[in-house]
């Protein structure tokens, strides 16, 4: 065996995995001196949410909670009755991942599964859902919840939100972004952050913070005011409103300030782009969507995998139930992780050798 080889200092398992990016944990750190009112109702609070509302150039309403199952599932029990049902992809974290929040949060509302291809919805999914049933005795679908980027890594296009708005706007269906990886989608589509949102005809976006290199946190963006009503009780009752608020919204403030949270997620992007061009191709890899954001999916040899965990890389494996490996690349994600990794596996996939 090689006695110089290294054990790996960060993964692909989840964006997760990583630390809190310099930006996000000096503002906590500047934000922890004196004394500042609680429960939100402090300057930096205020100063977060007045920045999301100058990225988004309009005028929303913003709530600070501690994750993403939170966001995802007050914001849609925000949109629904208990009678009514959601509709989103069959990948979606909302239904595959979320222990039934969204669900719980709604009082029952019933979640129904689209299918479509590369994690999105396919349009046409949705009149088949909505005219499925039309009576009475069916949960009458109120909500479209789309995934951007999605579940495995790709993104849904100008275009595409644009035909799946349409739907929804004849069927009366309010839509609901569960953006955990909203700054990987901005950059790898090249828009303005209110193109694929209010203009979109997004009523209101989970903007994911975590996974872009806050410690803790997603903000609730409702561009549709109305919908807002009295969503600081739901926060409240569902345990999502943080005392010492300002720890939440303070790394949002390091975050957006100076375009941060686009460097992280352009380099997150880019980290994957180059992991996808070192593996592809080697012999029984196959890569499984298009690599659109920081995530690359890709089907290997058990042999591989299993030899990579040997080695000490953590990555998933069999995600979803399905046959294929997770591989996410984070804001601190180096070159040189890439690289190791990628040498390893093309190793293991050329030679099938268990150990170096
Ligand atoms: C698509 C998506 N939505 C939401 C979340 C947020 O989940 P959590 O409640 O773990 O913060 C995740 C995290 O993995 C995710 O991948």
């Amino acid at each position: 065996m090689n006695t110089t080889v290294q054990t790996p200092q960060r993964h692909f398992a989840s964006d997760n995995y990583a630390g809190i990016c310099p930006e996000a944990l000096e503002a906590m750190l500047t934000a922890n001196s004196g004394h500042e009112v609680s429960y939100g109702d402090d300057s930096w609070t205020q100063k977060a949410a007045d920045l999301i509302r100058d990225i988004f150039e309009t005028d929303c309403e913003v709530f600070f909670v501690f994750n993403g199952t939170s966001a995802n599932s007050l914001s849609l029990a925000a949109l629904c009755q208990s009678y009514h049902s959601i509709l989103c992809h069959e990948f979606a974290h909302v239904e595959a991942s979320e222990c039934g929040a969204p669900e719980f949060f709604a009082n029952g509302t019933k979640v129904l599964l689209l299918p479509g291809a590369n994690g999105k919805v396919d349009p046409k999914a949705i009149e088949s859902a909505v005219n499925k049933r039309t009576d009475i005795h069916y949960p009458k679908p109120r909500a479209l919840s789309l995934t951007q980027g999605t579940e495995v890594g790709t993104v849904y296009s100008l275009a595409e939100l644009g035909t799946l708005a349409e739907a929804a706007k004849r069927f009366g269906l309010r839509i609901q972004m569960d953006g955990a990886r909203f700054a990987n989608a901005v950059v790898s589509l090249g828009v303005k952050p209110k193109e694929i949102t209010w203009q979109a005809g997004v009523d209101v976006l989970c903007f994911g913070g975590t996974k872009n290199g806050v410690g803790v946190g997603e903000a609730v963006v409702f561009f549709n005011k109305e919908v807002a009503r009295e969503f600081d009780y739901r926060c409240k009752q569902g345990g999502q409103l943080a005392s010492k608020m300002r720890f939440l919204s303070a790394p949002w403030v390091g975050m957006l300030k100076d375009g941060a949270w686009l460097r992280h997620a352009a380099h997150s992007n880019a980290m994957a782009q180059r992991l996808e061009q070192a593996i592809r191709g080697l012999p029984g890899v196959q890569i499984s969507y298009p690599v659109e954001t920081n995530a690359v999916f890709a089907r290997l040899p058990v042999p591989v995998t299993e030899g990579l965990h040997a080695r000490g890389w953590k990555f998933y494996t069999n995600v979803g139930g399905w046959d294929e490996s997770r591989l996410m690349c984070s804001w601190d994600t180096t070159p040189d992780d890439v690289d190791a990794f990628a040498a390893d596996m093309k190793q293991l996939a050329i030679s099938g050798a268990p150990v170096r």
